[in-house]
């Protein structure tokens, strides 16, 4: 078999024969901004390692390729400047194009009657405001329905409300989704983060099942037993020094069971934890009342926009406010930014090459064959079968 540059190269090793891209899965939509974020002027915005102009006119959102073909100028300096026409205009020499179909619709300072006009034409993108963020389509198919794609946390507007965040992580986006893929770190990287003071020691050497959803867009963990404490001969126990706890060990794993929880029989859901495609984890909580979606989004080869979605069930006027100002003082600082952050150090700090998996991957060597085997690919290009002789 011929040996391929994707062969050597380090950063695809653990990928290469899954097909998971460098960049992504093209054919799924990408929160890439935050509403708000996005004002009166035109905003750049990479994904998948394409530049792309978003602004808006109006009410109406418009994306395009971020490039003036004329002298090669990034669109996202100029702006909107024939308002309610769904243009943008180019700032070097007024080239305007249209947001709908990315045609050029007047090269300004070669008059009205320049023949060039519509002989030009960029690439645009679907773009859609929903839920607080600004969704992108990167891909070459059609788009689909984006309420649909979507986990019910964050499609079902009338259910739930969004606050969303997001950083800029230094990695692959295949690292940081490798991250939620159960592989048992929490318990060691998250157990002095100050949400989890409160909460009993996490359980680990648990057992993790995957299992495909019926829906057929990702997976689903059951964790089963685990300890909260054990020994390590010669070295000691595990954990040992962790004199900030408020509550110890008990010597057995502690999660309840989430078939008896109120996220299960009150509201139905199935699980407490899902990751799905194209790189998304959701972790809900036993009260089924608030749930993180947290989303890998390729910018390109090296960054990874981790945006930390938190959806919060719709219980009156009363409990929202709580809910926002309990995000604001709390959930944000300890979840989105110091538990988070914890992950963040060590996917930056992941050096490309050979892995030796082990036990506690079980939930990563699942994750990585069910997205090469079932993620969408674009037009033409045929769907991969799960490769048998990778663990
Ligand atoms: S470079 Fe854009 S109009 Fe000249
Ligand atoms: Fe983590």
């Amino acid at each position: 078999m011929a040996v391929t540059e994707a062969d050597t190269d380090p950063m695809e090793m653990p990928y290469r024969a899954h097909g998971i891209p460098t960049l992504g899965f093209s054919e799924y939509w990408y929160p890439v901004l935050t509403a708000e974020e996005l004002g009166r002027k035109p905003k750049p915005v990479k994904l998948l390692g394409q530049d792309i102009v978003v602004w808006r006119d109006g009410a109406k959102l418009y994306a395009l390729e971020d490039r003036c073909p004329h002298r090669g100028v990034k669109l996202s300096l100029g702006e909107c400047y024939y308002k309610g026409s769904g243009s943008i205009t180019c700032p070097y020499h007024g080239w305007t194009f249209s947001g709908t179909d990315g045609k050029l619709l007047a090269a300004i300072m070669d008059g009205p009657d320049a023949p060039i006009t519509r002989k030009v034409t960029i690439r645009h993108y679907p773009v859609r405001e929903f839920a607080e963020m600004i969704w992108l389509w990167p891909g070459e198919g059609e788009p689909a329905a984006l309420e649909e794609e979507l986990p019910q946390f964050i499609g079902r507007q009338d259910s739930f409300f969004t606050i969303p965040m997001y950083t800029d992580y230094k990695c692959n986006w295949r690292w940081l989704v490798d991250n939620w893929g159960n592989d048992q770190h929490a318990q060691f990287v998250h157990r002095s983060s100050p949400e989890l003071f409160f909460q009993p020691v996490l359980p680990f050497i648990m057992t993790i099942e995957p299992k495909p959803l019926a829906n057929g867009k990702g997976m689903a963990f059951k964790r089963l037993g685990g300890v909260t404490s054990a020994e390590f001969p010669g070295l000691g126990t595990f954990p040992n020094r962790e004199w900030w706890r408020f509550m110890k060990p008990t010597g057995r794993g502690n999660i309840r069971g989430f078939e008896n929880s109120k996220a299960h029989k009150v509201y139905g859901i199935e699980n407490q934890s899902e990751l799905w495609l194209p790189g998304l984890v959701i972790v809900g909580r036993l009260s089924g009342e608030y749930c993180l979606v947290q989303w890998a989004v390729p910018l390109d080869a090296h960054t990874t926009r981790c945006f930390n979605i938190n959806n919060f069930r719709r219980l009156g006027a009363l409990r929202e406010w709580y809910d926002r100002i309990h995000y604001k003082l709390w959930r944000g600082w300890a979840h989105d930014r110091i538990f988070s952050d914890q992950d963040k150090v060590l996917v930056e700090a992941v050096v490309p090459g050979p892995e030796r998996l082990s036990k506690s991957d079980v939930g990563v060597i699942a994750w990585r064959k069910f997205a090469g085997a079932n993620a969408r690919r674009p037009p033409g290009q045929v769907q991969r079968e799960a490769p048998r002789d990778v663990a």
